[in-house]
């Protein structure tokens, strides 16, 4: 293991159980593996712009001329997508927000799924070029999802897992930190959670 990746969604710091949980996971990772690097991309605290038509013509563009008057606009799109194809194992640690993403993640997404960088079309069809890489989601939310009548409202784990698939990483573990809103469950939720990062194959 060489890098590790952790993306790190939630604002609300120490108050966060998907960054507690996070930071259980780099410990264990620091164990395992101390000479790999760590680098933690904090969502919270450097607002990724939204893509809009200059930084899509900047990172679509083949024309070196065109590119380097658009430059500006796709460094932030190549060196987080740089950052990503260096490592190995990617983290990440969301809240659910409204069932889904929040769009901080989304953002990130849109600046990394990239194609001839992370994918591509080839004669069978997509080609994931993250491949060999592996994934593990950490996902807090305030209620339950992996279970019972709440189920189908999880637009995070599928989605994540899609998209993931879709650059080619396919060896993707979950952490759920579920219950966060319900009193009986949120005061071992984090725990819980913690215990199960021990059980990851790492
Ligand atoms: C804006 C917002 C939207 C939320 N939407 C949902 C939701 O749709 N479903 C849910 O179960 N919990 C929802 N929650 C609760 C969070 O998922 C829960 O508090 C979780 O612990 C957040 O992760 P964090 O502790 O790492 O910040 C929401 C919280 C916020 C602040």
């Amino acid at each position: 293991m060489k890098q590790v990746l952790m993306i790190e969604i939630s604002p609300r710091g120490q108050e966060s159980a998907s960054r507690a949980v996070a930071d259980a996971l780099a410990a264990r990772l620091g164990d395992l593996y101390p000479s790999a690097r760590l680098v933690r991309r904090d969502l919270a605290a450097v607002h990724l712009p939204h893509l809009d038509g200059t930084t899509l013509r900047a990172i679509a563009t083949p024309d070196p001329a065109e590119g380097a008057r658009l430059e500006d606009h796709a460094r932030l799109s190549d060196r987080l997508t740089d950052e990503l194809l260096a490592s190995d194992l990617l983290v990440i640690a969301t809240p659910m927000w409204n069932f889904g993403i929040p769009s901080a993640l989304k953002a990130w997404i849109d600046l990394v799924v990239r194609p001839g960088r992370t994918f591509r079309y080839g004669p069978d069809g997509v080609d994931g070029l993250a491949k060999g890489r592996k994934a593990i989601l950490v996902i807090a939310s305030g209620g339950v999802f992996t279970e019972g009548p709440w189920r189908p409202w999880d637009f995070v784990e599928p989605y994540l897992r899609q998209i993931l698939g879709f650059i080619g990483i396919a060896d993707v573990q979950v952490v759920r930190v579920e219950g966060m809103n319900i009193p009986a469950l949120a005061p071992d939720a984090v725990r819980k959670a913690k215990d199960s990062v021990g059980a990851l194959v790492l």
